[in-house]
């Protein structure tokens, strides 16, 4: 266990700049607002806190389209905010993690400006252009993953270029060394700034086929999906290790990097000692409703099996060499206790059956803002007041699939990005607490509860659950066993129960948890001879696992 680096051993907490504290009134969060609340994050066991992008920004991806890689958007702040969090988190042993956005660039940004004029400029093939068919439509049929043609024509060029996200987010050309020297100065910046390492957007997008061809369409609208076309083109991993070797070598950091689809047979060449990265996230266990394509009226009703299985895979990946960040959120997927459990769970106990999963498994766990409260999805009565770019581009296909408007309203509504953004819950005052002027997303009707004030009275909350669990995990008397222990899944084909064990040495730990609103029975053989650690319930009834119970026992 004294093998594991520092981010091996500690809680890594993401916050969404633009929803998390807002210190000027103006209905957006910013840096100060973060630097308000470390103290908070430092109760939860926090020892690195991942900052979505705060760069400036024309916001159409809520910063995703960047603007310069090496300044602070007005809207968050100033660099001297910017130095001032990273001093004071570092006070408190916390490190800042930036996102690394490097798949494309805002179309505002000054690179893409000058690549678009015309064919000959310096930055001409910074971007991916290409020719018209000879009908004049664009290169190919694929759909950008927010919907619409990934191809958009620009008159001064008389070319398309090629966009894996919005209109407003040009692909970089990898291919070209002077474009990847260019991202790897600005990460240096960051590093030379003191942040304690990235988590690396839409990476596996960065290496596009030699040739780009038509695809089998896969829905109403005649396209397929960008993602099964580009997705982990061989070769990627060669710029990856260029990386490595021009950035994150010989810094006592992490990477974390956004790579769906990587098969589990592959994470060796992606993280570890001789990976590229320190960890990747995946999305299997988060795409259980999806086959193919992420495409939201297309989602299915999925087993408990899947989601096992899926766990199961990415600790058994990692489990020779590499390590994984555990989530059940972030900011592109809905709140967990709404993906996971039915509507008549009791939310309370749902989401500290999710804390349980979340901080026992073996990896790093990532904490969303609000996810430690049980904040849970929240409908918006009309498409308009979704801000989120792709709840829209996800409308008009279900539209185009033949669905009414009120059934494609239905679909964003459960699978909306927004959902997990709404503001960060800190009292019942106005507003949550989060701003004196008007939130840009509206706040939960539900934070008159579920705040941090209140939660911070009441022992039985989410957020005391959260403390006491992850002091366990860090700090307690199994905490070499729930750090380092190795996994094994128990129970395999129940239905209801998700249950598996780690184990160090001469102990070992239990962990059940039933994601149903009934009683599970089951045979406590599984875990004869060990003795409750910790659970949701204040006690334990034998045999049976309640709605939402989860247990831990040690031996
Ligand atoms: C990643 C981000 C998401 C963003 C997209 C495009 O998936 O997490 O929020 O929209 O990349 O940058």
């Amino acid at each position: 266990m004294n093998q594991l680096k520092w981010w091996q051993k500690t809680l890594v907490y993401q916050v969404y700049p633009k929803s998390f504290q807002d210190t000027t009134g103006t209905g957006t969060g910013d840096l100060p607002g973060v630097t308000r609340r470390l103290d908070y994050l430092k109760s939860l066991g926090v020892g690195a806190i991942w900052l979505t992008p705060c760069y400036p920004s024309p916001m159409v991806d809520n910063g995703y389209d960047i603007a310069d890689y090496c300044a602070i958007d007005p809207a968050y702040g100033t660099m001297e905010d910017m130095e001032t969090l990273i001093a004071e988190a570092k006070k408190r042993g916390i490190r800042i993690v930036m996102d690394l956005v490097y798949n494309h660039s805002s179309d505002q940004h000054p690179w893409f400006l000058e690549s678009k004029r015309d064919r000959t400029n310096d930055k001409a093939d910074w971007y991916i252009w290409r020719d018209p068919k000879e009908d004049g439509s664009a290169p190919t049929n694929w759909r950008g993953i927010f919907g619409g043609s990934a191809w958009t024509y620009v008159e001064e060029r008389g070319q398309y270029y090629l966009h894996t996200f919005a209109e407003a987010q040009p692909d970089l050309n990898w291919e070209n060394p002077a474009v990847r020297h260019a991202l790897y100065d600005a990460a240096n910046f960051w590093l030379r700034k003191g942040v304690g390492g990235f988590r690396i957007d839409a990476i596996v997008y960065i290496k596009k086929p030699s040739v780009l061809a038509d695809g089998k369409p896969d829905a109403g609208d005649g396209m397929v999906s960008i993602h099964e076309m580009i997705a982990n083109t061989p070769g990627i991993l060669d710029f990856l290790y260029e990386f490595r070797r021009e950035v994150f070598d010989g810094h006592d950091i992490f990477t974390v990097a956004e790579a769906n689809s990587v098969p589990p047979e592959d994470l060796c060449k992606w993280v570890g000692e001789k990976g590229a990265f320190s960890m990747l996230f995946e999305f299997t266990h988060m795409n259980l409703e999806f086959e193919g394509g992420e495409i939201w009226c297309h989602a299915k009703k999925w087993p408990l099996t899947k989601l096992k299985g899926a766990l199961t895979a990415s600790q058994k990946g990692t489990a020779a060499s590499g390590w994984y960040p555990i989530f059940f959120e972030n900011h592109d997927q809905i709140r967990s206790v709404s993906r996971y459990f039915s509507a008549d769970a009791d939310p309370i106990l749902a989401a500290k059956a999710m804390a349980t999963v979340l901080l026992t498994l073996r990896g790093t766990p990532f904490v969303f803002e609000g996810q430690e409260l049980g904040m849970r999805n929240m409908k918006l009565p009309r498409i308009e007041d979704y801000d989120d770019i792709s709840s829209h581009g996800q409308y008009q296909l279900a539209l185009d699939e033949g669905f009414s408007q009120k059934e494609a309203l239905a679909f964003v509504q459960a699978h909306s990005r927004d959902n997990a953004r709404t503001p960060m819950q800190w009292s019942k005052e106005k507003n949550a607490g989060f701003t004196a002027g008007t939130p840009w997303l509206p706040v939960h009707p539900d934070f008159a509860d579920v705040n941090v004030e209140a939660e911070e009275r009441d022992a039985g909350s989410v957020l005391n659950y959260y403390r006491a669990l992850a002091h366990e995990r860090l700090a307690g008397k199994a905490s070499h066993v729930l750090l380092a222990g190795d996994y094994r899944e128990l129970m395999e084909e129940d239905e209801r129960i998700y249950a598996f064990s780690r184990s160090f040495g001469d102990h070992t730990a239990y962990v059940l948890v039933n994601f149903t609103a009934k009683d599970a029975p089951y045979d406590e053989g599984v875990h004869a001879g060990a003795k409750r650690l910790f659970g949701n319930y204040a006690d334990t009834v034998r045999g049976t696992l309640r709605p939402c119970e989860a247990r831990v026992y040690i031996k």
